[in-house]
């Protein structure tokens, strides 16, 4: 018995992920990033979880009244989604000063060439045309990054794919500090967040920024609405046409949502023209707000009482501090000054 003890507490690694602040999330951030961060945080490991509101600022310092809200809509739903402040360290990432001085400090050793080669940083140049992006700010968006990891001595970062770079940039950082400084971090890893793909109700992949998304916080009558306008087959024009489920967007979130039984019937039913999109919709609608229905009555008690969130994050902002001056205690000594 106790060495099964010692062994958890030998595998309990310091986690941190986390999100620029985009406001209300959809059905996607819960099956991927939330569910694997709550997880996470279920397993004992020490969890630091943040929203990354400088990062927003990179790209939206144009339209920064919108960030406090943003923030706020954004942690309900992490809330509602189980993360627990008792068990994890949730805070804002502008809350903890100690990232800035970190993230100034690694800018006296990162080689330009280091940030232009990031592979994120050509595409963004290119996504975000039309808006002033070719900042100094910008540039520095991996070394951000890299700042809020080590800061903490994180050992492992849940991400997505799209992630990855910016975790290979931060693991080569460390390395020049310690080449140049001795050892202070771990070498972060990444641990990939595998998300089922979820087609927005256009059937382009889910993101806000198509305005095909299903918000968690959407009411019951607002996701039936979604789900009715929902792109299915495209090749199935009539009630008495047959159906491909293996290309509809409606049959994707089923395999989700739904009971495995009615699935099955739904695989064989629409391929025979027996079952109709708008029955099948219907029926999704119904299983998704069944699904959500623990889910949005906890978020609206949370989004009830503003203050009590703003007092987490308080919190948690300062367990945070605690650990990260701790490190910058070390980081000064190891450079120096
Ligand atoms: N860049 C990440 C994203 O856009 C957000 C982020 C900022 C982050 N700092 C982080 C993720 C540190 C993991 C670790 O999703």
């Amino acid at each position: 018995m106790k060495e099964v003890g010692t062994e958890k507490v030998m595998a309990r690694l310091r986690i941190l992920s986390g999100m620029r602040p985009s406001g209300k999330l959809h059905i996607g951030h819960l099956l991927g990033a939330l569910s694997n961060w709550r997880r996470l945080q279920d397993e004992g490991n020490e969890t630091y979880y943040m929203v990354a509101d400088w990062h927003a600022l990179t790209t939206e310092y144009e339209n920064s009244e919108g960030i406090q809200s943003n923030i706020i809509e954004m942690v309900y739903d992490w809330l509602a989604a189980g993360l627990d402040p008792k068990k994890s360290v949730i805070f804002v990432q502008s809350h903890v000063k100690e990232h800035a001085e970190l993230y100034l400090l690694f800018s006296m050793i990162t080689p330009l060439g280091w940030l232009e080669r990031v592979p994120t940083y050509k595409e963004a140049l290119e996504e975000y045309e039309g808006r002033e992006i070719a900042t100094h700010g910008f540039l520095g968006y991996p070394m951000l990054q890299a700042a809020d990891i080590l800061v903490y001595k994180a050992h492992a970062v849940p991400v997505g794919q799209d992630q990855l770079p910016h975790l290979e940039f931060t693991r080569e950082l460390a390395r020049r500090f310690h080449h140049l400084y001795g050892e202070v971090f771990p070498e972060p890893q990444s641990m990939l967040t595998e998300t089922p793909l979820i087609r927005g109700i256009d059937g382009r992949k889910m993101s806000k920024r198509y305005g095909n998304a299903i918000l968690l916080s959407d009411s019951e009558e607002e996701t039936t609405q979604k789900v009715m306008q929902m792109l299915t087959d495209p090749a199935r024009k009539r009630r008495t046409d047959p159906g491909n489920p293996d290309i509809c967007p409606v049959f994707d979130l089923q395999k989700i949502f739904a009971p495995r039984e009615w699935v099955e019937r739904v695989d064989r039913e629409c391929r025979t023209a027996e079952i109709g999109c708008v029955e099948d919709k219907q029926a999704l609608a119904r299983y998704l707000n069944e699904y959500l229905r623990p889910f949005r009555s906890a978020r609206s008690e949370f989004a009830s009482d503003p203050k009590r969130v703003k007092a987490i994050l308080a919190e948690g902002a300062e367990r945070a501090r605690a650990s990260a001056a701790a490190t910058m205690d070390e980081v000064r000594k190891a450079m120096r000054i």
